[in-house]
């Protein structure tokens, strides 16, 4: 009981401070002075999702300020008599409202104290990355969503030594894990033990440095309360959904390593409310009345070695660690890892040499399963220095259930799966494809024929049920990957050219995507062949793939049916399907309109159209443009009031690729609307749009596209139309 009493010492504490640092702040700055965390839509997130109040500025903290301290339990000082959970709960609760806005201050104090990027940067000394983005946030919240992260372990604290802290990273990373630090433990951090022993941090490589204070618990568990109104669509204020969203789809826990202070108690109670316990490596007495709880909210004197083990025990987690036959660790959570310029030892394409990836279907008698073969020289005939090959990835597959319509979508899986590989990077597709090896990875005895072990293993794992046989043949020889190259592009031109010629009216099945319900529960797409699905990473073909590799899983059939409007394209079968799948949100909706009735939106999509009614056109902006925009609304915000799975005429979420597929918009006049993208995404999209344009009979449209460095205002885009003489100027009128 003895730290059931720190806890809510540790509130009052906590709370006392706070109040404090606030007075100080008003006298300093003024209560007008602006208070937030870097590019987001969710104001101080713990506040706003569980209380409903948008913190903007310090006048606006001080009503949940006043909350945390009226929720402060009065001192008890028999904890025996405690009949329920509320009062720890209520002390944690109130610690953590203080401690948002302790450090939302903080950013005010001292603007360069957290760095606003993805990853560390240790040569100029930062080290702590503070409140993830909303950009960090959607697209790390997406590996929630599609299960490649099981959940998060926030560790507060330090090891022993810097050897167990780099242990016990590696292992929550082999479990595909999210690791979130915060606290130091006598002034000494995990985070700092890890970069002492050579461990890449940040958001990459799932290992991130969020403060080196106790306070900075309040950004793991505002990412996950983030995570909860953009993909789960709850609420602002609804904090009893939000907190049993949390308890019932993030999978997370607490590892406290070291002394438990009155301080952290207080952090661990308010951990208890979004279900997620603490397992402590230090003996402590239990946090909470026994008998009250149903399972252990906190657990102490767990050995290192099994720390990590027993807190996804307590949990109820189930993580596997992937087993492929080389000598590395592998899995999601070194996908992100960059090589360092110091330790490269071999590079394979990049622009120095050639190298290309090829996913063959064979007939079953003509491969051998488990056969990797190394046509030319390997890592050892490379010498002590290392250097530069080319490479040609040869991957013969077959099966009973193999269909050649499974090789593109085998071949994309090649980039993840070899990025798996630690201390291994590989960054493009197809005949791009570049792969860099670092030293440590050689030392570990790493060699080019591991490339097709990690191939044959995880086909055999994820696609067991569409393949009998893999080989893997991989060509070190200049000729060999010439004539390799050439062989690959043809397949390529032949697959591009079939996708592009499908349209909506050559099929009777459009297919469901339902993925993102795990965290937009009404959320539906459906994709036809001319629109994509709007995170970019299911096509028409995919999602057919998709369903007969899996017959029971989130992609299904849907028979179009009757047509409703073949102009705004809306057919009876989808609206049926739709009805049902978002359980009676969505009546219907049309697929090549974003004025009347668009598709539904997710907290996951690629871009977000608007209307921009005063230049008679359509904007749209990419979630890695971070800048202002003509509608008024940053990508973040479009997403936040967007993304939670409604249908919002004048607004709608596409894929990139969406664009200049010949059915975007087509309902309210196609590309021709264009009228605003950013700069980045013109670019890449360049050579389609300038083709698109061709045939649209507007070679030059690109060119008539304004973007943020003409104007980001109504006013100023519609100047720059009416100067270049921009199609949508003398269309009908849009609205
Ligand atoms: Fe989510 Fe739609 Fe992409 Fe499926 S297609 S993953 S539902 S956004
Ligand atoms: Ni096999
Ligand atoms: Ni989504």
């Amino acid at each position: 009981k003895m730290v059931a009493f720190a806890a809510i010492q540790g509130a009052y504490n906590i709370v006392s401070k706070a109040e404090g640092i606030y007075n100080r702040a008003v006298e300093q700055y003024g209560p007008e002075q602006k208070l937030e965390f870097p590019n987001t839509a969710y104001f101080l997130p713990i506040i706003y999702s569980l209380l409903g109040i948008p913190v903007k500025d310090l006048a606006s903290a001080k009503r949940p300020l006043e909350i945390a301290r009226k929720l402060l339990p009065p001192h008890v000082k028999n904890f025996n008599h405690l009949p329920y959970l509320g009062p720890l709960l209520d002390a944690g609760m109130s610690a953590l409202f203080a401690e948002e806005i302790v450090e939302a201050i903080r950013y005010v104090d001292d603007p360069d104290f957290y760095l606003p990027s993805e990853n560390v940067d240790i040569d100029k000394g930062k080290i702590w990355l503070g409140a993830a983005d909303d950009t960090v946030m959607r697209k790390r919240g997406v590996e929630f969503v599609d299960g490649s992260a099981p959940g998060f372990a926030a560790i507060v604290g330090a090891a022993p030594n810097k050897e167990i802290a780099k242990e016990i990273a590696e292992e929550y990373q082999r479990r595909s894990l999210y690791v979130f630090m915060a606290a130091n433990q006598s002034g000494t951090t995990f985070t700092e033990q890890l970069i002492e022993a050579g461990v890449q941090v940040g958001w990459g490589t799932r290992l991130v440095p969020f403060g080196p204070d106790i306070s900075a618990a309040v950004f793991a568990l505002g990412f996950a309360n983030r995570a909860g109104m953009a993909f789960g669509g709850i609420e602002p204020g609804n904090y009893k959904a939000m907190l049993k969203y949390n308890k019932d789809r993030i999978f997370a826990f607490v590892n406290a390593l070291g002394e438990v202070n009155a301080e952290w108690a207080a952090n661990a109670a308010g951990c208890v409310n979004w279900g997620f316990p603490t397992i402590a490596d230090t003996d402590i007495p239990e946090i909470l009345p026994t008998g009250v709880c149903t399972y252990e909210h906190v657990v102490g004197d767990i050995p290192l070695d099994e720390i990590c083990q027993k807190s996804v025990e307590v949990r109820g987690l189930k993580t596997i660690v992937t087993k492929v036959d080389i000598p590395l660790s592998y899995g999601a959570a070194f996908e992100g890892e960059r090589i360092r310029k110091d330790d490269l030892f071999v590079e394979m394409g990049g622009g120095k040499t050639q190298c290309t990836e090829l996913v063959e279907m064979t007939e079953m008698d003509e491969i051998e399963d488990n056969k990797i073969t190394v046509v030319g020289p390997e890592i050892d005939d490379l010498g002590e220095k290392g250097g530069r090959l080319p490479l040609g990835i040869l991957v013969k597959v077959a099966g009973r259930k193999m269909q050649p319509d499974f090789e593109p979508i085998l071949e994309r899986q090649i980039h993840h799966l070899v990025n798996y590989a630690q201390g291994v990077m590989h960054i493009g597709q197809r005949d791009i494809a570049w792969i860099r090896t670092g030293r440590p990875a050689v030392d570990k005895g790493f060699k080019i024929k591991h490339i097709g072990q990690i191939l044959h293993d995880m086909f055999h794992k994820d696609f067991g049920n569409i393949l009998d046989k893999v080989e893997v043949i991989l060509y070190t020889k200049e000729e060999d990957v010439k004539k390799h190259t050439e062989n690959a592009r043809a397949v390529y031109k032949t697959r591009d050219e079939r996708v592009e010629s499908m349209t909506d009216e050559s099929v009777e099945i459009y297919y469901s995507c339902t993925l993102c319900q795990s965290f937009a529960p009404s959320h539906v797409c459906v994709v036809s062949p001319e629109r994509t699905g709007l995170c970019g990473a299911y096509n028409w073909f995919d999602c057919k793939a998709s369903y007969e590799i899996n017959p029971t899983g989130p992609n299904q059939p849907i028979e179009k049916g009757e047509v409703i409007d073949p102009v705004l394209g809306q057919w009876k079968g989808c609206n049926d399907f739709v009805f049902k799948a978002s359980r009676q949100k969505i009546t219907h909706y049309n697929f090549y309109s974003i004025v009347n009735d668009p598709m539904t939106t997710c907290g996951c999509c690629e871009c977000i159209a608007a209307v921009l009614p005063a230049c008679n056109g359509v904007m749209t902006v990419h979630r890695d443009y971070t800048g202002e925009t003509p509608c008024g609304m940053k990508f973040t915000t479009l997403a936040g009031v967007m993304g939670g799975g409604q249908s919002s005429p004048g607004f709608v979420g596409h894929s990139k690729y969406n664009v200049i597929q010949r059915k975007f918009i087509a309902g309210d006049g196609g590309l021709l609307r264009m009228v605003w993208m950013p700069k980045s995404l013109k670019e890449e999209l360049r050579e389609q749009l300038i083709r698109r344009g061709e045939e649209l009979g507007h070679p030059d449209l690109i060119d008539k596209i304004c973007d943020e460095t003409i104007a980001i205002d109504e006013a100023g885009v519609m100047e720059h139309l009416e100067k270049v003489g921009h199609p949508a100027v003398s269309m009908d009128p849009i609205v």
